[in-house]
């Protein structure tokens, strides 16, 4: 047996007790005549002591070869401490080591195993085994599968059946790239990878089963940023026979059940908010509702004089920083300099300083009088202390360029608290959107979404304009869910396929099987799918979802401990019948 107790475990109760414990040296302290060896393992830390009056001196000398993060076996006595140590469950037991056996040696490692360590970022993903023996990554791991768990649970309860969606499939539309796999029995084709298992889903419905849910691997070849993987979990969920309210009622109370599970939060019924509300208020679909700074649109106040920015703008907007107004000159100017970062791309700032004692100076007061700016004041529900900060030019772009400034304020003034929770969701999602770059419509959340009851003839008309029966659950300024209601016949889904440019003929091979289906009695249905790995780094009080995955992609989309992805070789390739480009 290579342990009876782990390194958490011991205590005052175990004195006298002779034990056995397996795990990692963490740490020696040799003061000659007494060695102390911290011993290592996922639950904890236990104090090893080898003292010359109580120890042979063979086994002494035995410790004094040991190094960090070899890997022993100790049997011993608990005795207490002298000197006991709170913060840890065994600070005030230490073991008198009677036998060590060494269960494997260690090289030094590359950065310290310690919760602070000295090791970058490439170097503890390219020995990713060593940073998970650390507290801060282990425990995130653990979390992680603490939620799963909570969710299964959940679920399972609520009647949900969870099956697993093949992953060799056709493409399925979700608007990123498919990573796609060469089938060797059937050369020159290939699977893709599922991007989310959305037509499966909706054929377990046409199945009759009611209600699914898996968490499960999805694939999207996309840009990847603190909260986007190359290959991500999903919480993905479908239900028969519901409207979108069954929907959100349902999720809601999951997502209530895990905060209140996980985190120990009660939170209120979750606030509605249109898209169109959310892009108005917050610039943003994602808004985070933990702080104010709503914007304040400044068209009917602003376009009155000879300020020629602002006229030929088709929008002028603002916000309130909170205690702004004290700001220097140097750092307004440094603020102008932020929003005009290519990553931001607005072409300057105007701002107005709301002093504590009512007046008003703004960096255009050439243009704008006291009245005029009192106005601006009102729209971005200013208080006395506050700077105005103004960007206006085409609306779609600079709303998300006061976005931008808006959520970097809240991180600068550390209004965006980690341990406070306000989901919401957003409804009314727009069904289409233009795409400059085709020129024409795609569909915003997916094509298989239904548009709202009786908005089909609007598409002919102002195809913009209409709206779906989709939503997404946002989480402190994060989509961490999506969904809608489907089409479920034929003939709306053969005519939405007519309106996203797709032939008769594309839309037969792609998703013939789905439009098949519809013809057998196909159900209403509707679901959502939750971002796991978002939804348990936020829990966790993080944002970037990288260390709460095991083994996670770098930026770069490569995993540089296995070093993927690498060329295959000529035979593997031949087999395959695939040719590089030499
Ligand atoms: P959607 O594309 O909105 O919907 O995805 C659902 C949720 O998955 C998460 N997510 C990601 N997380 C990490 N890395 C990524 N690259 C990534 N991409 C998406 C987000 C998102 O809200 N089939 C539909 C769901 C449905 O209609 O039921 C779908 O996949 O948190």
């Amino acid at each position: 047996m290579y342990r009876d107790h782990n390194n958490s475990e011991l205590n005052l109760s175990f004195i006298t007790k002779k034990v056995t414990l397996s795990g990692w040296v963490q740490k020696i302290r040799d003061k000659g005549f007494i060695i102390w060896v911290d011993l290592r393992d996922r639950y904890g830390i236990t104090q090893l002591v080898f003292d010359s009056e109580r120890t042979s001196s063979a086994l002494i000398e035995q410790a004094r070869e040991l190094g960090r993060e070899f890997v022993i076996q100790v049997e011993g006595e608990v005795l207490e401490r002298e000197s006991k140590n709170e913060n840890m469950s065994t600070g005030d037991i230490e073991v008198l080591v009677e036998k060590l056996t060494v269960l494997n040696s260690s090289e030094t490692p590359p950065f310290t195993i310690e919760d602070k360590t000295d090791g970058g970022e490439d170097l503890r993903m390219k020995y990713r085994y060593l940073d998970i023996r650390r507290n801060p990554v282990k425990n995130k791991l653990i979390f992680r599968s603490k939620v799963s768990m909570a969710v299964r649970n959940y679920l399972s309860q609520q009647d949900f059946v969870e099956v697993e969606t093949p992953y060799l499939i056709k493409s399925t539309p979700e608007g990123a790239r498919d990573f796609v796999v060469p089938s060797r029995m059937n050369a020159g084709e290939f699977y893709a990878l599922p991007q989310s298992p959305q037509t499966f889903k909706q054929l377990l419905m046409v199945g009759g089963l009611d209600k699914y849910f898996q968490i499960v691997k999805c694939f999207r070849d996309e840009d990847l940023r603190a909260d986007r993987q190359p290959e991500f979990t999903q919480i993905d969920c479908e239900m028969t026979f519901v409207e979108q309210e069954d929907i959100l009622n349902t999720f809601e109370g999951l997502t209530k059940h895990l905060l209140k599970e996980i985190n120990g939060v009660d939170v209120q019924d979750f606030p509605r908010m249109t898209y169109d509300e959310a892009m108005k208020t917050y610039g943003n679909d994602k808004p985070d509702i933990r702080f104010g700074m709503k914007f304040g649109e400044l068209n009917d106040v602003a376009q009155h004089k000879d300020f020629k920015v602002f006229n030929e703008a088709e929008l002028v907007v603002g916000i309130a920083i909170p205690g702004g107004a004290s700001y220097s000159r140097k750092e307004i100017d440094k603020l102008i300099d932020w929003v005009k970062r290519p990553q931001v791309g607005a072409k300057g700032m105007v701002y107005v300083k709301f002093n504590a004692d009512g007046s008003l100076k703004s960096s255009v007061d050439k243009f704008y009088d006291e009245t005029d700016l009192k106005a601006w004041a009102e729209q971005t529900q200013a208080q006395p202390g506050d700077l105005i900060c103004v960007l206006s030019g085409e609306a779609t772009a600079t709303r998300a360029q006061l976005s931008a400034l808006r959520m970097e304020m809240g991180n600068r003034l550390g209004l965006r608290k980690p341990d406070e929770f306000a989901p919401l969701w957003v409804i009314d999602f727009p069904l289409l959107e233009w795409d400059e770059d085709t020129q024409r419509y795609h569909a915003m959340h997916h094509p298989f979404t239904s548009p709202k009851v009786g908005q089909i003839p609007l598409l002919a008309t102002d195809p913009g304009a209409v709206k779906a029966n989709a939503y997404d659950l946002v989480l402190n300024g994060n989509e961490i869910g999506g969904g809608s209601i489907r089409i479920h016949d034929q003939k709306t889904q053969a005519m939405m396929f007519d309106y996203l440019g797709f032939t008769k003929e594309e839309a037969e091979a792609q998703f013939g099987f789905l439009m098949k289906a519809f013809t057998y009695g196909a159900p209403p249905h509707g679901g959502i799918a939750f971002g796991l790995d978002r939804l348990v780094a936020i829990l966790g009080g993080q944002e970037s979802i990288r260390d709460f995955i095991a083994f996670p992609k770098n930026n770069s989309g490569r995993d540089i401990m296995i070093d993927a992805p690498a060329p295959i070789d000529e035979e593997q390739l031949k087999e395959l019948d695939l040719k590089l480009r030499s």
